[in-house]
């Protein structure tokens, strides 16, 4: 039968930052829970959309429409809890916390945490909480 979760609970099982941690699973999707603070890098997805909702603290999402090297962010949209936003595919995007802040992303199981580009931030396989 299935059981519930309580996200403060899982969320105290993370210990890194920008590392997902599988939350859950359904129809080839994933509940990813993520600690954020700093930057992340700069990527996009070519064939995934990516739900990120803010479960505790301020979250940013940085967009640009050029990508390369010195591209500055174009729009740049703040979270708060409670408040979630989808990035489509293809879109470029970079998210950021000046603060710890906890995120629920909901996006395919296959989706790269850090898509189109490979550095030493990507994961290929994530912890299940
Ligand atoms: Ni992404």
């Amino acid at each position: 039968m299935p059981d519930k979760a309580n996200l403060a609970q899982k969320f105290s099982q993370i210990h890194e930052y920008w590392k997902p941690c599988i939350g859950g699973g359904l129809n080839g999707q994933q509940v990813k829970l993520v600690k954020a603070k700093g930057e992340f890098v700069w990527h996009h997805h070519e064939n995934q959309d990516e739900m990120f909702l803010v479960v505790k603290g301020r979250f940013r999402m940085d967009f640009r429409e050029n990508a390369g090297e010195g591209a500055r962010a174009t729009r740049s949209v703040s979270l708060e809890p409670g408040e979630f936003i989808i990035v489509p595919r293809g879109v470029e995007h970079k998210p950021v916390a000046d603060e710890e802040c906890w995120v629920l992303l909901f996006e395919p199981a296959s989706t790269l945490n850090t898509g189109n580009v490979v550095n030493e931030l990507t994961l290929h396989e994530l912890e299940k909480l």
